[in-house]
């Protein structure tokens, strides 16, 4: 295992292969190349980080300078698909885990872990975030606070992503009452689950079509609903038909 950081996405694909976790290539590609663009003295904040699969990425890519802030209580919550409430002693685990895969990979050093609810530690981290990537907790209320209250931290032309969009029904619903119709940040695009928006104003016609854009993404939000619920009914199999793997759920 590395002790300094990966310099490459290549190596840094090597660096998390054995980390726990369900970001996918095209979305650690999308923090990589995100997190790249932030200047010395810039802020990279992460809500929800597991087992530091994705936090590897960032802090990883990141130049010198560069805050990285995670943010995980690590208190059992929301700790993965269907796993809600209960969780006490895997997230005890996934601590010391998520501790060992940062050292092992080079960046302990870099990462300020905040170990409170996002909710809780907006006092800790100082505006204006120039990256900040949102996979804590997935359903409605703490998702679409995460949206509302840290997004307003980002400063003007900072980048937000946001993972389980179309994918999550708790994350799409906070995306509905936020950033649809919003003024604020313009929708960029998405690797699969994982949605990338930038601060800037949009006028009136810029909003309509920035709601357009999302919205055109609702039908694969059905087709993840439809797959999530065939594996639930143990008909799995089923979801081939939609071109996905049975054996994964839907990221
Ligand atoms: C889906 S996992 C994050 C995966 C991580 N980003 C990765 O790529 O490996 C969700 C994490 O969010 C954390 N979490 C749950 N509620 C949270 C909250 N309110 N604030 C911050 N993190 C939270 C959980 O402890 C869990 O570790």
């Amino acid at each position: 295992m590395p002790t300094t950081p990966a310099a490459t996405f290549d190596e840094v694909q090597v660096a998390v292969a054995d980390v726990e976790g369900w970001m996918t290539p095209g979305q650690a590609r999308r923090l990589w190349t995100c997190a790249r663009t932030v200047s010395a003295g810039g802020t990279i904040v992460e809500i929800g980080s597991f087992r530091g699969r994705s936090m590897i990425v960032l802090a990883s890519a990141a130049g010198p300078g560069v805050e990285l802030v995670a943010i995980d209580p690590h208190a059992g919550n929301d700790r993965g698909p269907q796993e809600f409430e209960g969780f006490q002693d895997q997230a005890a685990t996934d601590l010391g885990v998520f501790r060992a895969n940062l050292s092992a990979a080079g960046v302990a050093d870099r990462v300020r872990h905040i170990r409170k609810f996002s909710g809780e530690a907006l006092g800790d981290v100082a505006s204006d975030i120039d990256l900040l990537y949102i996979d804590g907790a997935h359903r409605f209320g703490p998702a679409l606070d995460d949206i509302r209250r840290w997004s307003a931290k980002i400063g003007p032309g900072g980048d937000l992503l946001i993972h389980d969009c179309f994918s999550s029904i708790g994350v799409t619903g906070a995306l509905a009452m936020s950033l649809f119709f919003g003024s604020e940040f313009r929708y960029l695009g998405r690797s699969e689950s994982m949605t990338h928006y930038r601060r800037e104003p949009l006028g009136p016609g810029q909003r309509v079509r920035n709601a357009a854009r999302q919205a055109a993404q609702l039908p694969w939000f059905a087709r993840n609903v439809v797959i999530k619920a065939l594996i639930l009914a143990k008909l799995g199999r089923l979801t081939r038909a939609f071109g996905h793997d049975p054996a994964t759920w839907p990221h």
